[in-house]
């Protein structure tokens, strides 16, 4: 990476897609970009709203877990959308953000990357970002806070994290911060407008080919013990077969039967 301040009039400029449809923040320092967000959200903050944390003292993964970065080691940033209609229509959500964070890094040259039930992003194996989806509901819409986080630099711990971590350091990324940011934002734009309008299922055949688990064995874990490889419980076996249009995972199990798991219910390895 060439530079880590982030000038907003520079980012703007690079923006293709997103250009006019998100209104881009950048703080120094926050808790959590994923926290101010929300508390602007209901304030009335409209969609397309983005904040984006030089450094954050209390950044959050899923399930209660810790996103811990040094200043300038991780590209962290929350975008606002506002979806009307049923909650039900946000089914896929983190599946289809997925999709379009792979797609931006490949459009920067980032080879390889792969993502994992639900909202891994992974590179050679190891874990490189994820994506925490927080929602608000409002009259008639639901507000969705994407929380996304990519390593620029190997974190110093990954408390929590099953997976070791990885980084955009020394995976022939050369670009910086401004240029990656603005291919994040188009592709998550494009990709939210597919959404929006036909759902998952639009996106679910580039998702699966990206899945780094599909059609090997796997075996599901309780969500309690998570990905903390301590204590787990093992839900379910089989051979993943992939998401459903509604996002949900898919397995085929031993008995010739098949089972579907909700985003956020369960985790993943390999069996
Ligand atoms: C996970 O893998 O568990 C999700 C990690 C998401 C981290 C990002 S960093 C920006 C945004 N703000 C947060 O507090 N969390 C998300």
């Amino acid at each position: 990476m060439t530079d880590c301040l982030i000038d907003p009039v520079r980012l703007s400029a690079l923006l293709g897609r997103a250009r006019g449809r998100v209104d881009a923040e950048v703080l120094a320092e926050c808790d959590s970009s994923n926290s101010v967000l929300l508390e602007r959200a209901a304030h009335g903050a409209p969609s397309g709203a983005v904040v984006i944390a030089e450094r954050q003292t209390a950044g959050r993964g899923r399930r209660g877990r810790v996103w811990r970065a040094a200043a300038g080691d991780s590209l962290t940033f929350s975008l606002l959308w506002r979806f009307g209609g049923d909650i039900s229509r946000l089914a896929g959500l983190s599946l289809a953000v997925g999709v379009a964070l792979a797609r931006a890094l490949e459009s920067c040259g980032v080879r390889g990357v792969a993502l994992k039930w639900p909202n891994d992003l992974l590179l050679d194996g190891g874990k490189l970002g994820g994506v925490l989806i927080e929602l608000a509901s409002e009259r008639g819409a639901t507000a969705a806070v994407i929380g996304i986080g990519i390593n620029l630099q190997p974190p110093p711990t990954v408390d929590g994290f099953a997976l070791p971590a990885a980084s955009l350091a020394g995976s022939g990324y050369t670009s910086n911060y401004h240029e990656l940011l603005a291919a994040l934002l188009d592709s998550l734009i494009a990709t939210l407008d597919v959404f929006v309008a036909d759902g998952f299922a639009a996106l679910r055949e580039d998702w699966q080919a990206r899945h780094v688990w599909q059609g090997l064995p796997v075996r599901l874990l309780d969500s309690a013990s998570g990905e903390n490889a301590a204590a787990t419980v093992t839900l379910a076996e089989g051979i993943c077969l992939g998401a459903a249009a509604d996002g949900a995972l898919i397995l085929a199990t031993a008995d010739g039967g098949q089972q579907r798991f909700l985003v956020g219910d369960v985790s993943l390895r390999a069996a």
